[in-house]
């Protein structure tokens, strides 16, 4: 269906370490470590969503040795792109002069596997053959400053990946599980366009209901391959986890008894940056040249919806 042929990640200059939260929350940067593994992560305090996903988009191509006009097709993952509409795909494609149809998908932090999902099927009906994936985040634009239990967790950043017609997806779903209240943010719009009454956009999140989500999620799906694919947990050579949180990556990695180089991580460095979290690590990890031909990558996602969404690509670049 297909094989993973550039990938690419941007993220904007402003760092806001622990000691950053410990002057505007009742937290500490011991807190924070301890339960997260979080240590810094990037805001974007200035330009737009569009210029950081296109930064990232440009890095994908030139690492696929693509031009804009290769593009048959730009889908961007997103929980909010810079205007309600056009979509962030959209602006995107306009930004680095490509000419395509292009459109979003919001799956929160599932987001990166969903789009990939969607871009294998075009791929093997024949209707496209390159296709640019972007998960570009903004968190900071929903998080609550004074709420200590979110605003500590969260960064900005865009992941991107080039895919094309190749038979490199070995296993890839995707699913929902019921769970709004667990983790949301309200549009914003007006409740009631008469009283005009606005509701905060603010992020919720029930971290400990997701964290058991999380790990539970995660270890099914590697029961699920080894079922349906016969690859074990030692088959892998690379767990590409969504970023959330280092204890529930610690949680897998030692119910699986696999080695720490097996499980790259980015949450110390850049929060969890929801549906680019995953397409960041897998740029860090390439552009590193420790992926080697025939490696396999386990990707797995969780998040509001609540979604989740996991695959197995060989590496083939
Ligand atoms: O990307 C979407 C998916 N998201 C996730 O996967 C997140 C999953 N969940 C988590 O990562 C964890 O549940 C959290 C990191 C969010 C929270 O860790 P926890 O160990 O589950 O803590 P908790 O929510 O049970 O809170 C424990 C205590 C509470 O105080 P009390 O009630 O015991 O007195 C919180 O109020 O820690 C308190 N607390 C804090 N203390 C200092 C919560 N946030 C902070 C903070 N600093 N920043």
């Amino acid at each position: 269906m297909l094989k993973i042929i550039g990938t690419g990640r941007a993220i904007p200059d402003f760092i806001a370490d622990n000691a950053f939260f410990e002057k505007i929350v009742d937290t500490t940067d011991d807190w924070i470590v301890s339960r997260t593994g979080i240590k810094t992560r990037h805001i974007m305090t200035e330009g737009g969503l569009t210029e950081l996903a296109a930064a990232a988009a440009q890095n994908a191509l030139d690492n696929a040795n693509l031009e804009p006009a290769d593009l048959d097709l730009i889908i961007c993952s997103t929980l909010q792109g810079d205007y309600i509409t056009p979509s962030l795909a959209c602006c995107v494609k306009s930004k680095i002069k490509a000419d395509c149809p292009a459109f979003d998908i919001n799956a929160a932090c599932a987001g990166f596997i969903y789009s990939l999902n969607v871009a294998a099927g075009l791929i093997k009906s024949q209707i496209y053959n390159n296709i640019l994936i972007i998960s570009a985040e903004r968190l900071s634009k929903i998080v609550d400053y004074t709420d200590r239990s979110t605003c500590v967790l969260f960064g900005d950043g865009a992941g991107a990946a080039v895919v094309s017609k190749g038979d490199c997806l070995r296993y890839i779903n995707i699913g929902t599980k019921e769970g709004i209240e667990l983790l949301n943010a309200l549009s914003g719009l007006p409740e009631n366009c008469f009283t005009k009454k606005r509701e905060q956009g603010f992020l919720y999140m029930n971290g400990p209901e997701i964290f058991k989500f999380a790990t539970q999620t995660v270890l099914s799906e590697i029961n699920e391959v080894n079922r349906r694919l016969n690859v074990k947990p030692d088959d892998i050579q690379w767990f590409l986890l969504h970023q959330a949180n280092g204890r529930i990556i610690e949680t897998v990695r030692k119910s699986l008894k696999q080695p720490q180089e097996k499980f790259p991580e980015n949450y110390s460095r850049f929060g969890n940056t929801s549906a680019a979290s995953i397409p960041m690590l897998m740029d860090e990890v390439n552009r590193d040249n420790k992926f080697k031909k025939g490696d396999l990558l386990f990707l797995s996602a969780f998040g509001g919806g609540l979604t989740m969404g996991s695959c197995v690509i060989e590496w083939d670049k």
